[in-house]
């Protein structure tokens, strides 16, 4: 008789608060999502998020449902359990669904008695709970986290999203590049171009060659201020040894992370050019047989691979290491910025021009790139390189990422080849974001505002539709010579990456930038709750 009573006033009481939320009215500025969705319909009502909401999800569906747990969790600071069956009501419920087209797209249902998030794959449940987390309130204080009712469909335009990182220039612990990788994966983002040898530093252990860390990821000093190869006179240098590298148990754990937050990892290990700390450590690599010293200044060096069967062996060597441990189809070969003189002077290289019927050093390296491409191809990789691959011939198989502006880009869709935008002008978040550059911290130089970020446009008009089909999507690239410190990069990259998320997730005809800048307001909340740092001053107004 007492449980009777208590059921019957239980379910009074549940009745009463239904009713209340069911029908309370949403606005427009209750949505504020970036990337906007394909379509969002505002509904009456409200879902309130309590300790006794529970996440119900089918086991394949465990690592999104324990990745939302601890999303709730973390802005409730309310225990939201994961469950693999009960009742939908008041419950958050994920599932798949066949029926969605876009592999990536999902469909997010938010009513007063429950949420549904449905993908086509686990990706897309991924999404729309990305989707939901920025429509619950950020305000820790508010007692009551109530989600405002909608239905959403949504999925991507562009099915290559992704944000580099120069791990070289500086280096970055493994928990920054966790923080990096989230904030990617908020932004919707799947590729995340992990720039891990250059110049100043080898930044991953391989095994088989271990002076490629023990002197390659180590460089005496760097220079001070605005220093470069072009400029030797009056440079100044700190004096400090500067140095780091990633174990390869480091490198799985971030790779699992990032699989864990759909994001796929592509690694990149610079060939021919931008290899002076390779040669470094093995001089026998380069073309003089001198013994040189890791780069301490920004540029462009001399020293490239020299082209022998000795270096082939131990690139092939090196992308087998790599290729165990990062799944990636694609695997970047870097290929731009190598100068050729090195290679008009040795007799190797010309020996090697002779022989393989080559007209010059850029035929020369274009022999380089396809003999990497056909190993790779043989292990069921496939290469990505800068545009300057282009040159002496592209490789067969190659995908091209266009950053001398969007020429490559046009060029190798014309030629039937996948193609990734990152024109300088738009996607370098290295680039000074405001023209007031006494308020910025020092940049390589450039401008590239938020507002120019927004403006563009990936496919460009100078192909046909059936060309256009060959853009991938695009990327905003970090590098990192004027960056020491995390904040700084987050400062540099958001809100820019924040910008460009749309430009490649949502649909051209929604652009519209006064309508972004409202909702950038309410993502830098989220921004401020996650402790990241971003550039406020940019947020403003057209900067020129
Ligand atoms: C590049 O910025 N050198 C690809």
């Amino acid at each position: 008789m007492k449980q009777l009573f208590l059921l019957v006033t239980l379910s009074i009481l549940c009745s009463c608060s239904s009713s209340k939320y069911e029908t309370i009215k949403n606005s427009a500025a209750d949505y504020q999502v970036i990337p906007k969705p394909t379509s969002l319909t505002i509904q009456n009502g409200q879902f309130l998020l309590t300790e006794n909401t529970k996440i119900i999800a089918a086991a394949s569906l465990e690592n999104e449902a324990n990745y939302l747990s601890n999303l709730l969790t973390e802005v409730s600071n309310k225990e939201i359990a994961y469950t693999n069956a009960g009742s939908k009501k008041g419950s958050i419920t994920l599932q798949i669904d066949p029926t969605i087209a876009n592999e990536e797209g999902y469909t997010l249902v938010v009513k007063y008695d429950g949420i549904t998030i449905s993908g086509k794959t686990a990706t897309g449940v991924f999404y729309g709970i990305q989707t939901l987390s920025q429509l619950i309130p950020v305000d820790k204080t508010l007692s009551k986290l109530a989600i405002p009712a909608t239905i959403i469909e949504d999925s991507p335009r562009y099915v290559y999203r992704g944000m580099h990182l120069d791990v070289a220039r500086h280096f970055f612990s493994t928990d920054f590049v966790k923080k990096y990788i989230d904030i990617l994966a908020m932004h919707k983002m799947n590729t995340f171009h992990w720039h891990l040898t250059e110049d100043q530093g080898w930044r991953i252990e391989i095994k088989k060659y271990p002076k490629l860390t023990s002197i390659g990821a180590n460089r005496k000093e760097t220079i001070v201020g605005h220093g470069n190869t072009w400029n030797k006179e009056n440079v100044q240098y700190d004096g400090i040894p500067y140095g780091g590298f990633y174990t390869q148990e480091e490198v799985k754990d971030i790779v699992a992370y990032a699989t864990e937050r759909h994001i796929t990892i592509i690694p990149e290990i610079e060939l021919p050019g931008h290899s002076l700390a390779a040669v470094t450590a093995y001089p026998e690599l380069g073309n003089t047989g001198e013994q040189y010293e890791v780069g301490t200044r920004w540029g462009v060096f001399p020293e490239i691979y020299s082209p022998s069967e000795q270096t082939f062996t131990f690139l092939e060597d090196v992308l087998t290491e790599v290729m165990a441990l990062f799944p990636s189809k694609l695997i970047h070969i870097g290929g731009d910025e190598a100068p050729k003189s090195q290679w008009e002077n040795s007799k190797l290289a010309q020996e090697v021009i002779k022989k393989e019927g080559l007209k010059d050093e850029h035929e020369l390296q274009s022999y380089f790139i396809r003999r990497i491409e056909k190993f790779l191809n043989s292990k069921g990789r496939n290469i990505i390189g800068w545009d300057e691959i282009l040159e002496g011939g592209l490789a067969p198989n190659a995908t091209v990422m266009s950053w001398r502006g969007e020429k490559g880009g046009i060029e190798a869709a014309k030629m039937k080849h996948d193609v990734v935008m990152t024109p300088t002008k738009y996607c370098y978040f290295d680039f000074y974001q405001t023209s007031k550059k006494e308020d910025e911290p020092l940049a390589i130089g450039g401008l590239t505002t938020v507002e120019d970020v927004y403006s563009y446009e990936p496919t460009p008009k100078e192909l046909t539709a059936e060309e256009g089909k060959y853009v991938l999507g695009a990327q905003g690239n970090v590098w990192t010579e004027y960056m020491s410190t995390p904040e700084h990069v987050e400062y540099m990259i958001l809100p820019r990456l924040t910008a460009l998320s749309e430009v490649i997730w949502s649909k051209k005809e929604d652009k519209n930038w006064t309508n972004f800048q409202e909702r950038l307001q309410h993502i830098t909340k989220i921004y401020d709750a996650k402790n990241y740092n971003y550039a406020k001053h940019s947020l403003k107004s057209k900067e020129k």
